[in-house]
């Protein structure tokens, strides 16, 4: 069995803000570069983690390092991404962009699991407007009552969805399946064990509902970017929040 190699990057900086690598990438909104320039995904991690990251905000909604939870809203509620790009995928709502790299990404990933024998992937949801997202929570609310709704869905101006960095995606035969259908699939077994590889981590998994505040949902692919994907991975992290040291967020707070 071969096993995908991870890059490590270049030995940590003892102070990677003070790098001029890392302003320079942070100045051009280069993520990857300023990743890399922590000495890659690892490192940039445990210096968050240790409190070596002053330039790194968890909370700049146009990174890839942000971190949106009940405790954790958009700032400002109603932030919009910049440039968007189509789900190179099939769609089953009209919520069909998400931003322009994690359209690249879905799409390479979408057609690996078809070079694997695994099937086609299909997407839900893509980018959700601030405006959006209260339709969609209110219709939750509706069905479910408020309990509900919050253990499946984000209260506008709380959900990765508004940031374009997070994809729904479905199983698709000649049609595509529902949300609810994609656990259990050969997609989403494929998803689980491989969606880092292209830079996504599966931000809902079974057993996280205490720290993210959501149940499962085996669908909804968070772009994080290749490096810290890689470094999730290999940590072997089940939530966003415990990969960066950050208190579980089950609640809104009061
Ligand atoms: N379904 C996820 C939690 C959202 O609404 O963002
Ligand atoms: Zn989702």
């Amino acid at each position: 069995v071969q096993v995908p190699s991870v890059d490590v990057g270049s030995p940590p900086a003892a102070d990677p803000c003070a790098e001029a690598s890392v302003q320079e990438s942070l100045a051009a909104g280069d993520d990857a570069a300023t990743i890399a320039g922590f000495g890659g995904g690892e490192a940039f991690r445990a210096a968050v983690v240790a409190g070596n990251a002053p330039c790194i905000s968890l909370s700049d909604p146009a990174r890839v390092w942000v971190v949106v939870n009940k405790a954790r809203p958009l700032d400002p509620a109603d932030y919009a991404p910049g440039a968007l790009a189509d789900v190179p995928l099939q769609m089953t709502t009209a919520s069909g962009q998400v931003r322009t790299d994690v359209a690249t990404a879905v799409g390479d990933m979408a057609n690996a699991a078809i070079e694997a024998g695994v099937g086609r992937l299909g997407a839900n949801n893509g980018y959700r407007s601030y405006g959006l997202q209260v339709t969609t929570y209110e219709s939750h609310v509706r069905d479910q009552g408020q309990a509900g709704a919050d253990a499946g869905s984000a209260r506008p101006g709380h959900s990765e969805h508004q940031t374009g960095l997070a994809v729904d995606v479905v199983a698709c035969g000649l049609g595509c399946g529902g949300l609810d259908g994609f656990g259990g699939t050969t997609q989403s077994d494929w998803v689980a064990a491989h969606a880092w590889e292209y830079g996504f981590i599966v931000r809902y998994e079974d057993g996280g509902s205490g720290v993210t505040g959501y149940a499962p949902e085996p669908w909804h692919l968070r772009y994080v970017g290749r490096d810290l994907a890689a470094a999730y991975q290999a940590g072997g992290f089940h939530t966003l929040e415990e990969f960066f040291g950050l208190p579980a967020a089950p609640d809104y707070l009061p």
